[in-house]
Formats: C-alpha cells, sequence, structure tokens
C-alpha cells in the first residue's frame, strides 16, 4: 500500500490542466502516494443536482489529504437553468462544494501564505512575505441565507431590532438576509493557529483584522477573543486594525505586517489583495486544513476562457503541492518543490502569458520538475 492517499479533485475549466501540471512534478519527486480521483463541480450539478456527489464525500473520508483545482459556479437563476430537465422543479438548491468541504469536514484553518518569489516579473514594489490565517467555516459564510425571507424571520427582525421595524413592511422578495454568525469556539482556533504558526516559525507580529467599530456584535466578539489568546503567546506582538484601512496600508507598506488573522469574508478579500502582491491569481495558493484532513488548492478559479487552453500558470497549484507535502510530513520534497518554482522565475526562460511569456501550463510544470533537488532559496 502506498505511503499517502491522495483526493484528487480536478473540477472545472482550468482545474483539470493545473492539476496535470501538479501530476508531472508529483510523479518526478516519486511520491509514495495512490490519487484517487473524485468528482466535483458544475458538471454534477448540472446532471445529478449536486457538484459534491455523496460519493465523493465518501472518497474524503478516507484519504489523508486532497488537491482540489478549481469550480465553476453561477448565480441561483443560471444554475436552474442549466440542470438536467429530469431534475427541474425539484427544488434543488446550489450550495459551493468549497465551502460544504471546508463545514463538513471542519477544515477550520484557510492558511494562505504570500511570498514573493526573487526574479518575477510580477512583482510588487516592496518584497512580500505575508501568511494569512483566515477563518474558513463560519462568519458571512454560515450558509444561514435568506431569499424569499420567510415571515418568522421578518416577524423576528421587525420585534428585535428597530431598523427592521421598518423592513417588515417590505414583500418577503424585497429583500435578503445573509448571517454573518461568528462562535468564540471558532474565532478562538483560527486565532490560535495564527499565533502557534507565528511562534513555530519565529514570526514577530499577527496582526487582527476586524471592523469591530461597527460591526460590534460578531467582530468584537472576534478581538475580545484575540486579546485573550495572546495572552498565552507573550513573546509575539499582536496589534489589530480595521479591514477598510488595512487594504491601503498593505498596499503602503506591506513589510509592516507579517502574520494576518481575519474572520472568513474579510480573509478572503485580504488574500486576494496580497496575493496580486505576489504576482496575482497564478501565484496564490491554499490550504484548508482541519484535524483530521485537509486540502489544498490555488485560490483561482475555473477561468473558463482559458478552459483546456493549457495557458494559465501553475505556479498557484505547485504552490499548493508544496504545502500539501508539508501537511503530509514530507518537508524535504516540499523544500524541494518550493525551490524549484524559485529556480524557474529566477530563471526567467519558461513562463506562462501571465508573466509575459508563451509557455504552456505543462511546460511551466516540466522546468519546475527539471529543476527538482537544486539548493533551496534563502
Ligand atoms: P478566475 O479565478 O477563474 O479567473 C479570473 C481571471 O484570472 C482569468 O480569466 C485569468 O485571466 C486569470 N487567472 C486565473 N487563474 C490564473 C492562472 N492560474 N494563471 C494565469 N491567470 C489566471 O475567476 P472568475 O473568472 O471570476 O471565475 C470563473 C469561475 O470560477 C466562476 O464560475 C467562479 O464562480 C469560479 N470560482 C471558483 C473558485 C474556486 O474554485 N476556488 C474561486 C473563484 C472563482
Ligand atoms: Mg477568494
Amino acid at each position: 500500500m502506498a505511503k499517502h492517499t491522495i483526493g484528487w479533485l480536478p473540477g472545472d475549466g482550468i482545474g483539470v490542466d493545473v492539476l496535470d501540471a501538479a501530476k508531472i512534478v508529483l510523479d518526478r519527486l516519486a511520491l509514495d502516494a495512490a490519487y484517487v480521483p473524485g468528482d466535483i463541480g458544475w458538471e454534477f450539478w448540472r446532471a445529478e443536482g449536486d457538484p459534491l456527489p455523496p460519493r465523493t464525500m465518501d472518497l474524503l473520508r478516507t484519504v489523508d489529504a486532497a488537491l482540489f483545482g478549481a469550480i465553476t459556479s453561477k448565480p441561483n437563476k443560471a444554475a436552474e437553468a442549466e440542470l438536467a430537465p429530469a431534475l427541474r422543479g425539484r427544488k434543488l438548491v446550489y450550495r459551493s462544494p468549497i465551502v460544504r468541504m471546508r463545514q463538513e469536514f471542519d477544515l477550520y484553518v484557510c492558511l494562505r501564505p504570500c511570498r514573493s518569489f526573487a526574479g518575477n516579473p510580477l512583482n510588487y514594489k516592496h518584497p512580500i512575505d505575508l501568511v494569512i490565517f483566515r477563518e474558513n467555516t463560519e462568519d458571512l459564510y454560515s450558509g444561514v441565507e435568506f431569499s424569499p425571507v420567510p415571515t418568522e424571520l421578518s416577524d423576528v427582525l421587525g420585534r428585535l431590532s428597530k431598523p427592521f421595524g421598518t423592513f417588515a413592511k417590505l414583500g418577503a422578495d424585497d429583500y435578503a438576509v445573509s448571517c454573518k454568525v461568528n462562535t468564540r469556539r471558532g474565532s478562538e482556533r483560527i486565532i490560535r493557529a495564527a499565533f502557534e504558526f507565528a511562534k513555530k516559525h519565529r514570526r514577530r507580529k499577527v496582526t487582527v483584522v476586524h471592523k469591530a467599530n461597527v460591526v460590534r456584535a460578531t467582530d468584537g466578539l472576534f478581538l475580545e477573543t484575540a486579546r485573550e489568546v495572546a495572552r498565552d503567546f507573550p513573546t509575539i506582538e499582536m496589534d489589530d486594525a480595521n479591514v477598510d484601512a488595512i487594504t491601503m496600508w498593505l498596499l503602503k507598506n506591506p513589510n509592516n505586517y507579517d502574520v494576518l488573522v481575519a474572520p472568513n469574508l474579510y480573509g478572503d478579500i485580504v488574500s486576494d489583495l496580497c496575493a496580486q502582491m505576489v504576482g496575482g491569481l497564478g501565484f496564490g495558493c491554499s490550504g484548508n486544513i482541519g484535524e483530521r484532513l485537509a486540502v489544498f488548492e490555488p485560490t483561482h478559479g475555473s477561468a473558463p476562457k482559458y478552459a483546456g487552453q493549457h495557458k494559465v500558470n501553475p505556479i498557484a497549484t505547485l504552490m499548493a503541492v508544496k504545502m500539501m507535502l508539508d501537511w503530509l510530513g514530507e518537508a524535504d520534497k516540499a523544500g524541494q518543490v518550493e525551490a524549484a518554482v524559485g529556480a524557474v522565475i529566477q530563471e526567467g526562460r519558461v513562463r506562462t502569458y501571465d508573466m509575459g511569456g508563451s509557455a504552456t501550463t505543462l511546460d511551466m510544470a516540466r522546468a519546475v520538475a527539471d529543476k527538482l533537488g537544486v539548493p533551496a532559496r534563502a
């Protein structure tokens, strides 16, 4: 039996291309692993009414880790219109398969490291070395949403909240409600993960991202919890920033920051901003990490316009592979992947379109595979 069992979830569009690239590098590393393919994405919504079928959930219960490409998703009306005729009228509700994986397997840490590679033509004017910890299971992504708003809810809102007293006159279709739900436990464990990481990797500071001055209940809880957790880590500095202000400060002085921790939505937004500073969507990698399972992915979507063209940059995915190898306890192989990616970027001979070149996704993967074993970057 192979040492590791890895769920293999290409998904839609360029998800397929970038996982082909990942396989080239993993094969060259000769990782002792079995790769078990799983169904996920739009095709399964259309044909079966479920973009994450139960068989894929069962598969994820048996693997050590999974690599996920990307999926396509569409707004409600389009989603309904594309369902197979036999499924229409069954009141099926599309739910993001990624959010579901995160919630059902309790993958509560979304880890997004953003570090610039020397020689990348897409680098920002400052060198970047930021690590984002995004809470991954609750907040505005709780999935507790109402559209149309049921009368039970509009009655409660009308009774409990002054502004909603006037809303109560609105019809059920005239407004919608998405609930931002943040628990003390959910906040504590992501904040603790950020501090533990900072301690282990000798980072100097953890910045808590919030909007507690306005979103007082939920973000107030997050910030208060952070202050409590910080007491257990006296050697690590903690500061905090409003989410709007930090987007500006990150652009101006990114080196004032180190490790960032944020509730789900702010973490999603801030990590895309940070990804842009290290080269854009072709460079943003992500780990969805729980106690037992972790799912690694590039942060980009399925980019339908480039589907099947083998044109996009696989580096985000190769760095997700690096993260996956670390999680599997294969630190040496993880270091090799990172060093090889760094060497290819530094050399600058093989570049995909986003980096100003014309190499294909697979050219880039082969170039990285050829560099495996080179010494790591400092
Ligand atoms: P996207 O991330 O798929 O692509 C936006 C644009 O970024 C692309 O058109 C391309 O120009 C560029 N890009 C993306 N990945 C790249 C790469 N590896 N190398 C070079 N350039 C790259 O976002 P978009 O177009 O907003 O969404 C397309 C679909 O993906 C939608 O259905 C959306 O719902 C879904 N999506 C899925 C995500 C996931 O699976 N994790 C995340 C974001 C969007
Ligand atoms: Mg995102």
